[in-house]
């Protein structure tokens, strides 16, 4: 059995350290790649003393520091901690250190080396938000097995990621990295995201283990501030907070990251209830829980733990079984399991976790990543594909006045802080990404419409009477504008709220001054998060949502306006018409008063764009809405609820029908209408296809009580969908 290691470590060390660890283990059941996993972390488990056991429950980091927001690293790195960050690119250095680690530390255990693959390794796909707009869960999971690759072959085998931190407050910049403000779309896509990274095998060398996070309710943070507390009922919580991450954990996440933010006083990672009991006892969680960067210290200035020994204890018993970056367990699990405070039980179970994942990473048997060029690895022609594919699918045509787009042989003055910017289309979390590696606008633009004539108009945040001068005469001798505005990548992810979700005034005075000179605008936008667009949008003749579209943003952008690609994606987020709207989502519950009262009295109560909201260059119609039956008596068994959509227009176009449920009376007030499933496909002209949501009363129609009940109460439901509707009632049998 030794003979399996030996062999392999033959290969990728030198024959004396073989020699040497032959002596040491001559029958070490753990190394043996025959022997199932269950037994080989027994067996390794046993040999281990305390302090490697404490040691594998620790992260730290290697290379450079990319996360500017996480300024504490712990200068020592011991070759038996069980985790890094690895900041690099280069699986050489990572194989040093791993080998460092299998040939010098007594029981050669490997590490797992992690990175916030959030949105593309080297090649950047959309930002998660955007990757929502496109409501393909499939090509997302595409994306994020891409990006699995390109990490699991530069030396990285975990990903912080995804985020399913549902968010209704878009001041708050981590909006971008999740899936909108919806309970279910955060649920499919963070799913499709698991899915994606992990593939069939973890084993396979283009997998990744996901780390489902902030666990949980850290969108809610008070006032879309970061790392702020959040006021979460337990109610909220079941309906609202939880339910993606257990979504994810059915799709089988290897691993939880637990919050900065605490829970109505509680905080996220030292809070037993949702750790333990619900993660754990309630939903089988069997992987393991990491917290957030240094989230274990911060217990002490959220003032639970009175110090450092003490927030160590209070996460460890709570459920956090791996310790990012602050070093607490390594300084203090020894002396509390000493003193009784910790229980050695705990501890194995924890080491157990983190050894399974490592044996089902295939790192005991494989440590080392294959030194493969990195023209190999990295962007190649398949992962730039999947990246178009992504930024195609996910732009949002927000208005099209007159047909304004596509345009076709016009001469364009192409304008605004944005239009070639690599960096702002690579956007925050752009790990390895690099700016000049990123097709502008411009490129792709000048390309497609070679009359273009190009001038930056203003910084993102600033504005000069020369810059201004020369755009308004790039426009005055243009046939249409297209004006790219938006958001610095710094301005969204983590650390990166704003209090307002309007663009600084630079740019919305360049855009005055071009609306002026009276040629058509198309307003082409770039952002982490939703925008605050009513002065914007009266100046523009076409509105097109790009988000952070990564590195075939500008490809995707000339395709769509020149009409060689349709755009088809839908808002996974309300775009309010003012921020002081904020948060305004669609799944609000019932206002007590009818009639428009309780309307702020300065501005519409209606958001500029609503949650699902989208145009195509062509137009679908919707009929002949209809049920299988309209009443059931077992939850259990599928409803077939049907509809026929027929594209209407002149080109091939997708379509993507939302389904929404309402419960017409309950117990308590529940959200007027809840996303319960969506189908996108695409239509020749003239074409109809009918969608069908299967519907299972058990799944859909219930809400969760205070406990994590689910019920569903007799009487009326609605089933919607592009605003046809057609009742359901449930009577059960008795
Ligand atoms: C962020 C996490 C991230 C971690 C590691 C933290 O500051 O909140 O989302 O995964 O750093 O970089």
């Amino acid at each position: 059995m030794l003979g399996c290691a030996g062999v392999f470590v033959a290969s990728a060390v030198s024959p004396c350290v073989v020699t040497a660890q032959v002596k040491t283990e001559p029958a070490a059941l753990y190394k043996d790649a025959a022997v199932p996993v269950d037994r080989r972390v027994d067996d390794l488990l046993a040999r281990m003393t305390l302090e490697e056991k404490i040691m594998q429950l620790c992260q730290y980091t290697a290379g450079g520091n990319t996360n500017e927001n996480n300024v504490e690293v712990k200068a020592d790195h011991p070759l038996t901690s069980g985790s890094y960050i690895y900041y690099g690119t280069d699986p050489g250095f990572r194989n040093r250190l791993q080998r460092r680690i299998m040939t010098e530390t007594r029981l050669g255990i490997p590490a797992i080396f992690a990175q916030d693959v959030i949105h593309g390794f080297r090649t950047i796909y959309q930002i998660p938000l955007g990757q929502a707009c496109s409501f393909n869960p499939g090509l997302a999971a595409r994306a994020c097995a891409m990006a699995a690759a390109e990490a699991r072959r530069s030396g990285i085998e975990w990903t912080f990621s995804p985020m399913v931190d549902v968010a209704r407050d878009g001041r708050w910049g981590r909006i971008s990295e999740g899936y909108g403000e919806d309970p279910y779309m955060n649920s499919v896509m963070g799913a499709a995201a698991v899915r994606g990274y992990q593939g069939e095998s973890l084993a396979s060398g283009v997998s990744v283990a996901a780390c489902l996070k902030h666990y949980v309710g850290y969108g809610a943070s008070e006032g879309g501030r970061d790392y702020r507390p959040a006021d979460i009922s337990d109610r909220a919580l079941w309906n609202t907070y939880l339910p993606p991450f257990h979504a994810g954990v059915e799709a089988g996440a290897a691993t939880v990251m637990s919050g900065f933010n605490d829970i109505s006083g509680v905080p996220a990672s030292a809070n037993y209830y949702t750790l333990t009991e619900i993660l754990r006892n309630r939903w089988g969680f069997d992987g393991f829980v990491v917290s957030d960067w240094d989230s274990v210290r911060q217990l002490v200035n959220q003032r639970v733990a009175s110090d450092d020994a003490d927030a160590a204890m209070l996460a460890f018993n709570a459920g956090v079984d791996v310790d990012m970056a602050d070093g607490l367990y390594a300084d203090y699990l020894a002396r509390l399991i000493g003193e009784g405070k910790v229980s050695m039980d705990r501890v194995d179970r924890a080491v157990a976790q983190v050894l399974k994942l490592k044996f089902e990473l295939g790192l005991f048997d494989n440590p080392y990543t294959p030194e493969v060029p990195a023209e190999e690895r990295v962007l190649t022609p398949d992962n730039r594909r999947i990246a178009l594919e992504m930024a195609r699918e996910s732009a949002v045509l927000l208005k099209n006045e007159g047909n304004l787009l596509p345009l076709a042989g016009k001469r364009i003055a192409l304008i605004g802080p944005m239009a070639d910017d690599g960096a702002g289309l690579n956007g925050n979390w752009s790990c390895h990404g690099v700016a000049a590696e990123t097709v502008t606008f411009r490129q792709a633009l000048t390309r497609t419409f070679p009359a273009t004539v190009y001038a930056r108009g203003c910084g993102f945040d600033s504005i000069s009477s020369a810059e201004i001068s020369e755009a308004v005469r790039a426009a005055q001798e243009a046939d249409v504008v297209v004006l790219c505005l938006g958001e610095m990548p710094k301005w969204s992810g983590e650390n990166g709220s704003r209090s307002t979700l309007s663009l600084p005034d630079a740019q919305e005075r360049l855009a005055a001054e071009i609306s002026a000179v009276g040629k058509p605008v198309v307003l082409v936008l770039t952002s982490g998060r939703p925008l605050e667009l009513r002065r914007l949008e009266p100046m523009a003749g076409a509105v097109l949502q790009m988000w952070q579209p990564g590195t075939e943003g500008g490809t995707a952008l000339a395709e769509i306006l020149s009409g060689e690609v349709c755009p088809s994606g839908k808002l996974a987020v309300t775009f309010p018409y003012s921020t002081g709207q904020v948060p305004i989502y669609y799944g609000a519950r019932p206002n007590a008063r009818t009639g428009g009262q309780g309307n702020y009295q300065d501005i519409q109560d209606a958001p500029l764009y609503p949650f699902g909201y989208g145009l195509s260059y062509t137009e679908f119609s919707y009929s002949n809405l209809r049920v299988s039956a309209p009443a059931f008596t077992d939850p259990a068994l599928p409803v077939e609820i049907s509809v026929d959509v027929t594209n209407t227009g002149r080109c091939t176009g997708k379509e993507t029908a939302l389904w929404f449920v309402s419960d017409e009376v309950s117990a308590v007030a529940r959200p007027v209408r809840e996303l319960r499933h969506f189908e996108k496909r695409e239509l020749q002209p003239g074409e109809t296809a009918t969608f069908t949501f299967s519907l299972i009363p058990s799944r859909d129609l219930p809400y969760y009580t205070p406990d994590g009940e689910p019920v569903l109460e007799p009487g009326r439901f609605t089933v919607s969908v592009a605003g046809l509707s057609i009742p359901l009632d449930y009577t059960p049998a008795h």
